[in-house]
């Protein structure tokens, strides 16, 4: 298989990770900057060029776009589906998980349970917004923030109303969501490859902290996820759109919820703590669908690819 890792740094560890697993399983593959890819759309054909030169010919495209170039970065994915490509990842799927509001509505809808979550425009409504959510504690949680940094945990309502006025202030996007103390500080990133939970891994927060991220001194360490956490995890991913995905969730009282969706999971800290080769079960996954892709497209054509 001939495969295009889109992805602008070649040097990260996942990036190099799911090279090294492609060429050991005999496939061709290239790191390719998506902010160096650039396109022809017309209605004869797409095309697609990469520093002078014409790319064709990608059997596969695995997407590992970083959030702030997501929207030229969906474009360039897109432009290779259309031009054929079998990825997991595709651009529709990749916008739905970007968009958090959005993720949530959707998984809501398919009865995927996860921490209540309430969201609002106007501060006139901030009261009856908050009591739409119930009494603190509550987790407020900036739209923009990752590794923890923008998630914030109010015990009052006063402080709930204050932190809300400030981030309005700031012209911030928030959600607010109600407090899972059950969980202890842990939560669980499982690993979807193709439909299944390749690897998991547990992480707590430290003392005094509610925050698992690694980067708020959390630990990480090897998991075997529970057949609910499993289902959630895989059906997720499923709605979605994601055939690789890195699903957060929490143990609730009433189950697993989930927290998040990501399109471009890490590979460093789970491969590290699951001591699994997650890369090249990536790797194989894709060899694999992308022959059915083909028989598919072959049949169908590329304009179904797009609501995908
Ligand atoms: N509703 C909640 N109840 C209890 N703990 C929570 C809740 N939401 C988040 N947490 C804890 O805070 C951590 C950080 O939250 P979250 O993962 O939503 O934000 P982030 O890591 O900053 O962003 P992202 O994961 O989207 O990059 C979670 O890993 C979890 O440990
Ligand atoms: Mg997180």
């Amino acid at each position: 298989m001939k495969l295009a890792i889109l992805s602008r740094n070649g040097k990260l560890y996942s990036t190099r990770r799911l090279v090294d697993a492609a060429r050991e399983r005999g496939h061709t593959v290239r790191v390719l900057d998506p902010l160096r890819c650039y396109m022809r759309i017309a209605s004869d054909g797409f095309q697609m060029h990469y520093k002078g030169r014409q790319l064709a010919g990608y059997d596969a495209v695995l997407p590992r776009i970083g959030a702030s170039i997501t929207r030229y970065g969906t474009a360039v994915l897109r432009q290779f589906e259309l031009m054929g490509s079998y990825t997991p990842n595709p651009a529709g799927a990749v916008l739905r998980a970007r968009d958090k509001l959005r993720c949530h509505q959707l998984l809501a809808a398919q009865g995927i349970d996860l921490p209540a979550t309430v969201f609002g425009d106007n501060p006139d409504d901030t009261m009856d917004l908050l009591s739409m959510l119930g009494p603190p504690p509550h987790v407020i949680k900036l739209n923009e923030g990752t590794q923890g940094a923008g998630v914030m945990l109010t015990e009052k309502p006063s402080a709930s109303r204050g932190v809300i006025e400030a981030l309005r202030g700031l012209y911030a996007n928030f959600l607010v969501q109600e407090f899972i103390g059950e969980a202890k500080g842990a939560d669980l990133r499982c690993f979807v490859v193709g439909g299944q939970v390749v690897a998991a891994m547990r992480r707590q927060a430290e003392q005094g902290e509610f925050r698992s991220n690694l980067h708020r001194g959390g630990t990480a360490e090897r998991a075997v996820a529970s057949a609910d956490e499993q289902a959630a995890a895989v059906r997720a991913a499923k709605v979605i759109g994601l055939g690789v995905a890195g699903v957060d969730l929490i143990q609730s009282a009433r189950g697993p919820l989930i927290l998040e969706v990501n399109s471009s999971p890490g590979l460093e800290g789970i491969e590290a703590a699951s001591g699994i080769d997650i890369a090249g079960k990536i790797i194989e996954n894709i060899a694999k669908k992308q022959k059915r892709h083909k028989a598919a497209l072959a049949k169908n054509g590329v304009a179904p690819l797009l609501n995908k």
